[in-house]
């Protein structure tokens, strides 16, 4: 009989570049004030990629961090999954351009695009690539320059979004790990959070700079509410485990009145729940690495602990991860 194979998180890393936009800042960009921002969303700062900061420069960073937690040879990586919505080039994928820096050569590398929900995407694929033994060793990132789908003169997305990078090395090994993945999407709210253009619907709208994120941003709330809470309580039924087995909850940091709103209705408690919304804003696809780095680095999160993640984004999708660190 062939040996099970679980998925071990055995490093993390996670990027923030330098330049740091505080709500002060935004008061003098467009028609909006700290305190509304920090009511409305529980946001005070987000970090902003340099001129010529790109996505993969920022995945670069948070994976080579990543692999020397792992304590590991990038030589011994064999599958990359950058999972992100604000690639470098249109191709090749941003994972190709981070394996060409990381000087790995041959194994499997490719982009995720799932949005904020991207990075349990890519997980949940680099959990399936190890069960079924066709890997050993995965880097998996999430990371996003999402600053530059933004219209920074549009006052109800732009002061909620910044950049940044996390990543992850994962290796097979005999015990769990992580014990579950839930995927979904549904493609009918396409049309409540998006940017509406892209290669097929017109080039040249991007060139001329009408590629910025568009959100009804109470609908979303509305319907993100709803879904992230469900996913926990599908996680937890899948693996027949009481709330209360839960050691920390990593949600997508989308905006604390949603985060607050979920642990109330899951009966979680802050304490824990991991929160960087604060100082990170919305990273997309970078945002639950990012906390899940930070939690672990700075000791709240220890080993043998039970964390879930939980995401949601735009299409809209959605999903966890279920796992013993
Ligand atoms: O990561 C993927 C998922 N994304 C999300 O989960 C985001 C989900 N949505 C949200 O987080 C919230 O809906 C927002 C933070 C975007 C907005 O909060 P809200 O409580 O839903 O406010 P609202 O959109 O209903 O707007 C309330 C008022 C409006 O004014 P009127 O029409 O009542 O006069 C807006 O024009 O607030 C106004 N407003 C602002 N005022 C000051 C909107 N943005 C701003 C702003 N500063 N930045």
């Amino acid at each position: 009989m062939a040996a099970l194979r679980f998925t071990n998180i055995i490093g993390t890393g996670s990027y923030l570049p330098e330049k740091v936009l505080t709500n002060a800042d935004l008061e003098a960009m467009v028609d909006t004030s700290h305190e509304w921002i920090y009511a409305r969303t529980g946001i005070s700062q987000r970090h902003i990629a340099a001129d010529g900061e790109t996505t993969c420069d920022l995945a670069e960073q948070a994976a080579r961090r990543a692999v020397q937690a792992a304590q590991i040879s990038t030589d011994s990586i064999d599958l990359i999954i950058v999972a992100t919505t604000t690639a470098d080039q249109v191709f090749p994928s941003t994972a190709c351009l981070l394996q060409e820096r990381l000087d790995i050569h041959g194994c499997p590398a490719f982009d995720v695009q799932a949005v904020c929900t991207g990075f349990i995407y890519a997980l949940d694929i680099a959990d399936k690539f190890i069960r079924t033994g066709n890997c050993q060793r995965a880097l998996v990132v999430g990371a996003e320059t999402f600053s530059r789908i933004i219209d920074w003169s549009d006052r109800g997305t732009c002061v909620l979004f910044g950049d940044g990078a996390g990543a992850v090395v994962v290796e097979s090994g005999p015990t769990p790990g992580i014990l579950s993945t839930h995927l979904h999407a549904d493609g009918a709210y396409k049309d409540l959070l998006s940017v509406p253009v892209g290669i097929s619907t017109g080039f040249r709208q991007i060139i001329e700079g009408t590629a910025y994120t568009q959100m009804q941003g109470s609908e979303v709330f509305k319907v993100a509410v709803r879904a992230l809470g469900d996913v926990v309580e599908e996680a937890l039924q899948a693996n027949e485990l009481d709330k209360d087995k839960i050691d920390w909850l990593v949600p997508h940091q989308a905006n604390l009145r949603i985060i607050n709103a979920t642990a109330k209705r899951l009966g979680i408690p802050m304490q824990r729940v991991v929160v960087t919304v604060e100082r990170h804003g919305n990273t997309s696809a970078a945002s639950i690495p990012l906390a899940f780095d930070e939690a672990v680095r700075n000791g709240r999160i220890q080993r043998g602990q039970r964390v879930i993640f939980e995401g949601f984004g735009g299409g809209f999708t959605w999903g966890s991860i279920l796992f013993t660190y």
